[in-house]
């Protein structure tokens, strides 16, 4: 019988609206990665429904994960395959353990555990804000080390300085909303659809940046930020002025935003004396974002990692690097390890 190998990590992610399982080897290698968005079951709704989102996970769990296994030359008892080319087994089930929805996160977090058990494996919880940050890390192997990473996803808005895997040091975060927080609830506000991110990046292809004035909050205040109040802006100014063009209204606020983001991750970078410049998390994947922090990176002679679009939403990849970098770190983590909906950014310097 084979003998399990704890650089072979499967992961699995269930915090929010995404079902996924990934395997990599030694913490860079993506063996598989496999992703179920959920998006046309929360469309309807014009957000995420936490009840459906749970109940759709657990349906998903058993296809992804068997299909991530088998992708990556496994069988359902994370052995290899005969002819895979491996004679090493799985040594690790990673999963997100928070932050995250209580019941979606619950779905991962469990069968992760009896996977472990059932294997004779080691559970490792990852911290998903954690695991964004391994996203250039998976694709860009010659990344020097420390880089500022700009994390925005959803829920959460941070700047953070990676010195070395597993030591963090956050430089900056929102105050109140997140960034993709704003898009969300600006692209509900001006009916954009849902999710509001993409929705607000396509309308405002069409329009122009500069026809609507709006604040840049918290431009020159330290490395923290604000969303807030410039989503408030949107809405007072569209109520007063119903005329407006919508894409340029929707280009107007993305600029607002890309402006705050890029002022803040090339000054977090001057601050900490980073070789690097990472993007990370949903919003990263929005393409005016992109080519701003590429020219000011240029411009500071920096290099910047852009994770694929893939990588920056959701998936299970980067929960297996996190994971194995935490497993190197601390060990396996207790199988009374639960859900931890409001978990912390991990900060460890
Ligand atoms: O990282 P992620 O997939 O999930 C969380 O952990 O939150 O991020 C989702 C967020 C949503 O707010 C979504 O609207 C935003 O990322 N997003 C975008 C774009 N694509 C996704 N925001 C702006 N432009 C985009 N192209
Ligand atoms: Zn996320």
């Amino acid at each position: 019988m084979s003998e399990r190998d704890s650089d072979l990590v499967l992961a699995v992610e269930t915090s929010c609206d995404e079902t996924a399982a990934a395997v990599v080897a030694g913490g860079r290698t993506i063996l598989s990665s496999v992703v179920s968005s959920q998006v046309e079951l929360h469309e309807r709704f014009g957000g995420v429904v936490p009840e459906i989102a749970g109940r759709a996970h657990v349906e998903q769990v058993v296809p992804v994960v068997a299909r991530a296994l088998a992708e990556a030359g496994f069988d359902g008892a994370g052995r290899p395959l005969p002819g895979a080319g491996s004679d090493r087994g799985i040594g690790v089930v990673a999963a997100t353990s928070g932050p995250g929805l209580v019941g979606a996160l619950l779905v991962g977090v469990s069968f992760a555990k009896a996977l472990a058990l059932a294997w004779g494996a080691a559970f490792v919880g990852v911290n998903h804000l954690e695991g964004h940050l391994y996203a250039s890390f998976l694709e860009d192997p010659e990344m020097a080390l420390p880089v500022v990473v700009l994390l925005v996803s959803g829920g959460h808005t941070l700047l953070v300085a990676m010195h070395a895997p597993g030591a963090y040091e956050v430089l900056g975060q929102t105050v109140d909303d997140a960034a993709g927080e704003a898009f969300d609830k600006v692209a509900r506000f001006l009916d954009l659809g849902y999710p509001g991110g993409p929705a607000v990046e396509r309308a405002a292809r069409s329009g122009d940046p500069r026809s609507v004035t709006l604040p840049r909050p918290m431009l020159d205040e330290g490395l923290d930020m604000s969303f807030s109040g410039l989503k408030t802006a949107v809405v007072q100014l569209v109520t007063r002025q119903p005329d407006l063009s919508t894409p340029d209204v929707a280009a107007s606020f993305q600029e607002a935003v890309v402006d705050v983001l890029v002022h803040k991750v090339l000054a977090g970078a001057r601050l900490s004396g980073a070789r690097g410049i990472c993007l990370a998390g949903g919003v990263a994947a929005n393409t005016r974002l992109r080519e701003r922090v590429s020219e000011v990176a240029h411009a500071a002679c920096l290099p910047v990692y852009l994770p694929s679009r893939a990588m920056c939403t959701d998936n299970a990849a980067m929960i297996a690097a996190a994971g194995h970098v935490r497993l190197a770190a601390d060990g396996p983590s207790p199988m009374d390890t639960g859900a931890e909906p409001s978990a912390r950014f991990p900060e460890r310097a």
